[in-house]
């Protein structure tokens, strides 16, 4: 007989988020066991509960999954669950603090859907929260460019303070040394315009309710694709609509954060459910990709 799937929940938050409990309810997911406010302290002792309890063969019943608001927090947790396993005793987990990976996954993949980006230029606006650097991170990388790292994009990581984009782009650029990340201040509209005047793509991924790009960018002779993953007015990029799914503006199709939404939930519960098939799985963005691309 087969065991009840079990999902145990790791939030740094002081609440654990409610989100991604329906999500993994919805996803199939039996029983939620949700652990708030935890530490890097605690996350041993939670694995060994997980991976001592059921024998071998039933581990793939029983999976981690790890959310909060703060990335950093959850990548610490993350690794610390990763260095408690050993040998055949683990099981399958997912990072997905805050939805940055599900939603970079599926921002990416609305992109794709109508453009190659190879040797395109791609504008991230915002470019330094957890959903921004992920996407930039799936461009820069093999995983959008069918293997092939060096498929030339340029990719414009944008920020209010020019040493935050550095240093993001620095970051990015250790795990994938080929990519072409420019790090791009965007403390004012003219330099914002400047960002993105030779865009094929643009990605808004700054903070909810906030307006990174008013409606000149409707002028820009290349931009083919614009991405707004805002969905709390006003809008992130001025005249995309929260629920605009491939909506065209002249020659630019458009996504609101409710167009990339649904990819982004189908994304989410596609892979709380991929959690359950075995016990050696690790869900992070890559992964989180290549699922959504199968979608
Ligand atoms: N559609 C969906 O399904 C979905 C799912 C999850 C998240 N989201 C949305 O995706 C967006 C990105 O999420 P996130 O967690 O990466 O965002 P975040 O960390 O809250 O913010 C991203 C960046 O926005 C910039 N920013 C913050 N306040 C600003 C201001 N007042 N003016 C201009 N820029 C400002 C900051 O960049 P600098 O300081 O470097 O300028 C920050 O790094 C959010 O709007 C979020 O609500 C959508």
């Amino acid at each position: 007989m087969s065991k009840s799937k079990i999902l145990i929940q790791f939030d740094p938050d002081p609440q654990t988020s409610t989100f991604d409990s329906v999500v993994a309810i919805d996803s199939g997911v039996d029983q939620l066991f949700r652990h708030n406010a935890v530490t890097e302290a605690q996350v041993q002792g939670l694995v060994h509960g997980a991976i001592f309890t059921r024998g071998v063969d039933d581990l793939k019943s029983t999976a981690l999954f790890f959310g909060g608001s703060d990335v950093q927090s959850t990548e610490a947790l993350v690794a610390q669950a990763k260095s408690s396993f050993f040998g055949p005793m683990r099981v399958s987990l997912m990072s997905d603090p805050n939805g940055c990976n599900t939603t970079a996954a599926a921002a990416v993949l609305c992109a794709q859907k109508h453009i190659d980006f190879k040797q395109k230029k791609i504008t991230i606006l915002a470019g330094t929260g957890p959903v921004g650097m992920r996407i930039a991170h799936l461009i820069g990388g093999p995983a959008t460019a069918g293997g092939d790292s060096t498929h030339g994009a340029t990719i414009k990581v944008c920020s209010r303070t020019v040493a935050k984009a550095e240093s993001v782009c620095n970051q990015l650029n250790i795990n994938l040394p080929e990519a072409n990340f420019i790090p791009w201040e965007t403390s004012n509209s003219d330099q914002t315009e400047s960002a993105v005047s030779d865009a094929h793509v643009v990605f808004a991924a700054g903070a909810a309710g906030v307006e990174l790009l008013d409606t000149r960018w409707q002028r820009l002779s290349k931009l083919e694709v614009a991405i707004d993953l805002n969905g709390v007015p006003p809008a992130g990029i001025a005249g995309i609509g929260a629920m605009d799914k491939a909506k065209r503006f002249g020659q630019t199709i458009c996504y609101g954060a409710i167009g990339v939404g649904g990819l982004k939930m189908k994304i989410h519960r596609s892979a709380i459910q991929k959690l359950f098939q075995s016990n050696d799985q690790t869900l992070e963005v890559e992964e989180i990709f290549a699922i959504g691309k199968k979608i």
